[in-house]
């Protein structure tokens, strides 16, 4: 019997990167099941469709891609394009949906959450564009996990997913195929190869730390066998379930390994990580760490050095948290710059549509219309295009950057675990004051204006309100709050501070020296640390 009564499960609703939770609960009777099958029914069913599927080699993966194998048969599905070992990063995933002409494909992870028996696990479904699935799809998908009754599983021994080539499932193809040649195939598409190889030929010393993920191995293959890094430029390179006890989150605090070797007086020319899945990319020089929202917009000032947008980019985008870094160069080279919440998924439509080809967050997370989903090699290969265009190492591309366009002084403090109550009350309290701020000075600082964040796609006209706080000093200074859409524990509370240096003096402060009187402003406004009893932020970016 291939139909497999079941009743709802409370709790499936997807989240901004589809559904995450505790691995023993996604192990847990009629759980991914369920989930799985909302998911067909939602998109109108498999029969026929060619899908992809894979994930970060993490926890119940491999288990995971079994049981989708054999209810993507039992539904009729044509075929399945699977990494081989159930393996694939998000972008890789992102790639061949697009490639293959898939109908949409299934990414197993949690992304940069830590991976095991207790830890984290994931599963999200990803649009024919390769891009993550909009909301009026999650939701289907959810309104169906309420009501559904029976799913479908053939009965049928696993496949074998350690070999590459084609086998059946009844009457279904599972096609294994090698997780990371069509990625690295693509990237030659974009990059200067034989730039980079003299750059590494040249004796340029990197250090990519893949956190034990699934980076591991498109890292090795691109950067040690296509391009002659020497063997070892890739540590933690080997994917394992639990991430070798790592929490693989490419930031200061979670790669603090790499970062203590890369602020050493004698360390690498250039250093970067990734996260569990392979989306998020952080970037470092010699004793210097580029901030994400730095990091996107060197790269839109520079992306013409690089063969694959020679021609120039048709537009730039980040989400709202992000610092305007971006902005200033955008304007400066004439290029269209688009402001959306918080979310890789709303920078798709703006993709698919052609308004924009470079894309970034403030969360590590940076990518352009090669694919729909943020890309952290991607990132890793622009830098080192431009590093090797400009014969420039990133410290000195920094320092001509902000002499060119300013400097957006910017940092995170995040203050994780608060109770969920008190959270909600302190940012009801400054909606309720909002319309009052403009024009008032605090601690020193005039405010210009205080708004809601709400953004209606350009595209679509879908609007989505209530998407943070914001608060603009005069001179270009502001501070934005709002609650994290990942968190997992209680109420997260992201404070994104930034500060505009117009130069020529002023560049290069510490940039909590540089952000002390925002921060200052904030606590008068807000009364973080005195409504929490918090010393202090938690996570600083
Ligand atoms: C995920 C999404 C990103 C988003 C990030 C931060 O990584 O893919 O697009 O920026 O979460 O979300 P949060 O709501 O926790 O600030
Ligand atoms: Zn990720």
């Amino acid at each position: 019997m291939n139909t497999i009564a079941t009743t709802p499960i409370d709790g499936q609703k997807p989240g901004t990167s589809g559904l995450r939770k505790k691995t023993p609960v996604f192990m847990g009777p009629h759980y991914l099941e369920n989930f799985v099958q909302a998911t067909f029914d939602a998109i109108g069913g498999v029969a026929g469709k060619t899908l992809v599927l894979g994930g970060d080699g993490r926890y119940f993966g491999a288990e995971a891609a079994q049981v989708i194998l054999k209810m993507a048969a039992a539904n009729g599905a044509a075929r399945v394009i699977v990494g081989q070992g159930a393996w694939l990063s998000t972008p890789a995933a992102s790639n061949l949906i697009r490639q293959r002409e898939a109908d949409g494909g299934l990414i197993l992870s949690a992304s940069h959450n830590p991976g095991g028996p207790n830890e984290d696990f994931g599963v999200k479904y990803n649009m024919a564009n390769g891009g993550p699935a909009p909301e009026a799809v999650t939701a289907a998908i959810h309104a169906r996990t309420l009501e559904i009754t029976e799913y479908a599983k053939l009965q049928a021994p696993d496949v074998n997913l350690t070999a590459i080539g084609e086998s059946h499932l009844g009457p279904m193809v599972v096609e294994v195929v090698d997780p990371v040649m069509a990625y690295a195939d693509l990237m030659e598409t974009l990059f200067d190869f034989k730039a980079l190889r003299g750059l590494f030929h040249e004796g340029f010393t990197m250090r990519m730390d893949s956190m034990c993920a699934i980076t591991g191995p498109y890292a090795v293959e691109i950067l040690e066998n296509r391009l002659g890094a020497p063997e070892g430029t890739v540590t933690h390179e080997q994917p394992l379930p639990d991430f070798g006890g790592m929490h693989p989150d490419p930031n200061p605090t979670w790669a603090h390994e790499l970062m203590s070797e890369m602020m050493a007086e004698d360390g690498p020319d250039f250093g970067a990580a990734s996260d569990g899945d392979g989306d998020r990319n952080m970037i470092l020089g010699r004793q210097v760490y580029v901030s994400p929202s730095d990091s996107l917009a060197v790269l839109a000032a520079n992306a013409h050095l690089v063969p694959g947008y020679k021609d120039g980019l048709k537009g730039v985008a980040r989400s709202m948290p992000t610092s305007a870094a971006v902005d200033r160069v955008a304007a400066a080279m004439g290029l269209d710059c688009y402001e959306t919440p918080t979310g890789w998924k709303f920078f798709g439509n703006l993709m698919d549509a052609g308004r924009v080809s470079l894309c970034g967050e403030e969360s590590f997370g940076t990518g352009s219309d090669h694919v729909r989903e943020k890309d952290g090699l991607w990132a890793v290969l622009m830098w080192l295009n431009i590093i090797a265009a400009r014969g420039q190492g990133v410290a000195e591309i920094m320092a001509d950057h902000f002499a060119r366009f300013g400097r957006n002084y910017y940092s995170r403090h995040d203050y994780e675990a608060l109770p969920v109550a008190m959270a909600d009350a302190m940012l009801g309290d400054l909606r309720d004051r909002l319309a009052d701020l403009p024009g008032q000075a605090v601690e020193g600082l005039r405010i210009e204006t205080a708004d809601e964040f709400s953004y209606t796609d350009p595209v679509d006209g879908s609007v989505s309100a209530q998407q943070g706080f914001r608060i603009l000093f005069e001179g270009g200074s502001r501070v934005v709050l709002r609650l994290s859409g990942t968190g997992t524990e209680g109420a997260t509370l992201r404070v994104y501070l930034e500060r505009f240096a117009p130069g020529p003096d002023g560049l290069d402060l510490d940039p909590q020296q540089a952000l002390a009187p925002i921060i200052a402003a904030t606590e008068a406004l807000v009364g973080i640390r005195a409504r929490s009893g918090r010393k202090g932020p938690d996570v600083i970016t």
